[in-house]
Formats: structure tokens, sequence, C-alpha cells
């Protein structure tokens, strides 16, 4: 350091011997030497590379940004790519009331089969517009398997479906495990038994793999879409269902009706009652219904003799998730932030 030093002040006194000023002689010590040949090639690697991986990962894509992103976050984009990763908590405080556009046209529900998932991702997929597709369980075993006892054999010793959500309606069951114990006559809706009617949604990955066996995911489904990892099941009898509500769950769903009927009752969200209709259906065995539940209010009502058994899940695709983030997010993040700084501007005025 010393030694540095003093070199530093014999070039300096060197130079103001050769007429330079001490500043103009620092300013030219600290002149960097020409790079290097080997810096230039290093740093054309690294850009050539930085570009294959853009390429590589389709960084240029929506598609390609929200895989990278679930990377990021450590999700499995094709297992998962419901997964919502745009905070819980910011998403209701920036969630816009209902636009009406979303039920204002909707004079009845309409029954389609043999659809296209082309036609149905244009007309119906994320547009709040409800359909029942009538030939979508063409090859499923679901509807000949799946039954009271099927489910109480599978859940047998499941502990991992302690922790997941249950619901008793009106009965008074407090978890899964008590429905499958239940006597027979009950069970098989046998005259003069208590009705009842549970649903629940499926947390136990066996169980999922075994009950994903006898169903595949709807034909009309567009393509780049994904089932959500949780599979919801309804069962119960005639007379019974769910009262009216609107759900939160961020995606919308299908329902199919694996056994027996249900009637479901639609009413438009509040703000819209002026302008838009209500609707009642009824979904027979072997219907889809397709919904989305976080904009209508809805209720349901077996309408069959038999035990009915419903299996849903909610589905989305990568495009939609980006889309809703900048409209349900973004966007009204930035209306706040402006109407924020109109404020003050008018304030000051
Ligand atoms: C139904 O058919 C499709 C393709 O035709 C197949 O991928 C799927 O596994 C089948 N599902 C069942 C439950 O057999
Ligand atoms: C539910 O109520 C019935 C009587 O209505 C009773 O027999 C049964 O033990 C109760 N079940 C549970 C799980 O509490
Ligand atoms: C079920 O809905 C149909 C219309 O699809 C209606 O005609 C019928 O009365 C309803 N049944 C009940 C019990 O509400």
């Amino acid at each position: 350091m010393e030694a540095a030093r003093m070199r530093l002040e014999t070039i300096l006194l060197d130079a103001q011997a050769a007429g330079l000023s001490r500043s103009e002689a620092v300013r030219l010590a600290a002149a960097r030497r020409p790079k290097h040949w080997r810096v230039k090639i290093c740093r054309i690697v690294l850009l050539i590379m930085a570009l294959a991986i853009v390429v590589k990962a389709k960084l240029y894509t929506i598609e390609g940004i929200t895989t990278a992103w679930m990377w990021y976050y450590g999700r499995h984009p094709t297992a998962d790519k419901c997964a919502v990763w745009m905070p819980d908590v910011a998403y209701h405080v920036f969630r816009p009331p209902v636009d009406c556009t979303v039920c204002r046209d909707v004079h009845q529900v309409e029954r389609v089969y043999n659809i296209t998932p082309e036609e149905f991702e244009t007309k119906y997929a994320f547009s709040g517009r409800p359909v029942i597709v009538s030939d979508a369980m063409k090859n499923w075993t679901a509807p000949y398997i799946f039954s009271f006892g099927f489910f109480r054999e599978l859940y047998a010793g499941s502990k991992a479906q302690d922790r997941c959500q249950f619901f008793a309606y009106k009965t008074n069951f407090s978890f899964l495990w008590e429905v499958f114990e239940m006597p027979k006559e009950r069970a098989e809706l046998h005259n003069g038994q208590e009705p009842w009617y549970v649903g629940w949604s499926n947390c136990d990955e066996e169980v999922g793999q075994i009950i994903r066996d006898h169903y595949s995911k709807p034909y009309f489904l567009p393509k780049n879409s994904e089932n959500k990892n949780t599979d919801w099941i309804f069962m119960g009898s005639k007379g019974f269902g769910a009262h009216m509500h609107v759900d939160n769950v961020n995606n919308p769903s299908w329902q199919a009706q694996l056994a027996g009927a249900k009637n479901w009752t639609l009413l438009p969200p509040p703000e819209c009652i002026y302008e838009c209709l209500s609707h009642q259906v009824t979904i027979n065995q072997g219907e889809i219904f397709v919904l989305d539940t976080n904009i209508w209010y809805h209720s349901t009502l077996i309408v069959s003799d038999g035990i009915s058994i419903t299996i849903g899940a909610e589905f989305c695709t990568t495009y939609f998730l980006l889309h809703e983030l900048s409209s349900k997010l973004l966007v009204p993040a930035y209306l706040k932030l402006a109407g924020m700084m109109e404020g003050i501007f008018n304030f000051n005025r």
C-alpha cells in the first residue's frame, strides 16, 4: 500500500514536470486500459447463452413467462396450472364490481353436444355464460363405478382426508368418515330413512389417483387448460341440496352428474338483477354443467329418486391467469393510483 502511494507520488511529480496539472494526471492514471479480446468473447458467449435461454423457455410468450414464474415459485406448471399465484388478499382488495355484460345476454342456459374445444373456449369457457354439455362422459367409467360403497372402501383408513374441506349441509356429520359409518339402510335411501346430502374436496393423493382412473378431463375443455388438482364430490338424496350462495374460488368449474338428477337455480349478482335473468335447469345423469360459480348465485336440489353423485373441478388456462392478473389486479391498481393522484391535485387547487 505504502509502496503504491510512493509510486503514484512519483508519477504525479513526473507529470507535473511534464506540465500537466495534478487533477489531469489523476484522470490519466484512472483511464482504463483497452479491453482484452478475451473479455469481449466472454461477453458475446454470455449474450448468446442468455438469448438461447429466452428462446428455449419461450420467454417471449405469455405461456413461457407464466411457466418461468411458476418454476421460480417452485410449482410444477403441468400439475397445477390453476395455482393462483397472486396473493389472495390483493385479489379481494382489487376485485372490481361484477360487470353485468357477463349475464346480460344469457336468455337461457344452452344444452350442447359434440362441441369443439375451440367453440367452447370462444363461447363459454371464460365468458360467464353457463352451458350444459350432454355428451361429456363418453368413455368414462365413473358413472358405473362411483357409489356410496365405492367411496366408503376408498376412504377407509385415509388420514389425509380428515384435514380436508367437508360440507355437512343439514346433516349432523362432522367428518367424512362419519358419513361412511351411517347404517346401510340410510345410505341406500330406503323408505322412512333420514335423507342426507354431503360434499367434500379430495385431499388424499392416493384416492385422487384412483378416482381419476375413472374419468378424464372433459373433452371440450380448451387444449391448454388444466383441471385443478382438487376434485369436489357431492352425494345425497332427493329433496336435499345446497342453499343459495356464491363461491369464491377464482376459476370457473365443471360439475359432472354421474348419478341421479339435480336442479340448479341461478341468480345473477345483486348489482345485475335489473339487467339479467335468473334461470332454473335440470342436470340429468350423463351431463356436465359448466358454471362460473363466482358470478352466478346458485342453489341445488336433488330431484331424482335415486342417489345423486356429482364430481367437479375448477379449470383455467395459463392465458386466463395472466388475463385475470392484468384485468383484476394491475388495471384496478393503476386506476386506484390514478384516482389518488387526481385527488391530490384537486386538493391543491
Ligand atoms: C377416454 O379416452 C381418452 C382418449 O380417447 C383417454 O385419454 C382417456 O384415458 C379415456 N378415459 C377413460 C376413463 O377411459
Ligand atoms: C345424528 O343424529 C341422529 C339422530 O337424528 C343420531 O342418531 C346420530 O347418532 C347423529 N350422528 C352424529 C354423527 O352425531
Ligand atoms: C326442476 O327444474 C325443472 C326445470 O328444469 C322444473 O320444471 C321442475 O319443477 C323443478 N323441480 C323442482 C322440484 O323444483
